[in-house]
């Protein structure tokens, strides 16, 4: 059982090999309505009707170092395992948007992970692209955006090791306070 964030981290990937210059990445977390989701848009190449299709076959890849690609379908199989699944709508030159949702609640689903972490592993592997995160959990909301990040950073890096340090922290806080019940 792979945590979710690796699951994330896996379909952002998708997105930055796809030539995206913009990706927003949406969690939601609603214990009351048994709901788990998350969505990631991207601006990339997009992929046919047909591709899409067959995606959930494992045996259905353009990588060139190994035969199967293996991020999507292990998803699906993660979702369905918790009553959910996984919806992709892609049009070639313009993008993707692919939903993944499970039972919150659901003993086979697997849990969310390391957010911190993973958001820091995300900054890292973006090239030039714009990456938004958006993170609910019941009615609080928590949102990052590279673009206003950069803006108040100026000359600094995004991948400053003493920025990621402080952007890990700040994801960190954040999640604890909307996650905290009021
Ligand atoms: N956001 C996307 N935009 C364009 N093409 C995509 C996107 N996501 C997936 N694809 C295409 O679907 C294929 C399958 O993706 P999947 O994540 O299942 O496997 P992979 O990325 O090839 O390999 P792995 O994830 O196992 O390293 C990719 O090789 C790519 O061609
Ligand atoms: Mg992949």
């Amino acid at each position: 059982m792979l945590e979710i964030a690796l699951h994330i981290l896996d379909i952002i990937q998708n997105s930055i090999h796809a030539e995206s210059t913009e990706i927003e990445l949406q969690i939601i977390e609603d214990p009351k309505n048994n709901l788990f989701a998350f969505s990631v848009k991207d601006n990339g190449k997009g992929m046919t009707e047909e591709f899409v299709k067959q995606l959930k076959n494992p045996f259905h890849t353009t990588r060139t170092t190994r035969k199967v690609g293996l991020g999507i379908p292990l998803l699906v199989d993660a979702c369905q395992q918790s009553k959910g699944d996984v919806e992709i709508k892609s049009t070639i030159g313009k993008g993707t948007f692919l939903k993944a949702w499970m039972n919150y609640n659901h003993i086979d689903r697997a849990p969310l992970g390391d957010m911190p972490s993973t958001i820091v592993s995300i900054l890292l592997s973006l090239k030039d692209q714009c990456f938004v995160y958006i993170h609910r959990y019941a009615n609080r909301e928590f949102s990052l955006d590279t673009r206003e990040l950069k803006e108040i950073l100026g000359e600094v890096s995004l991948q400053d090791a003493v920025v990621l340090q402080w952007l890990r922290n700040y994801v960190e806080e954040n999640l604890t306070e909307i996650r905290q019940r009021s």
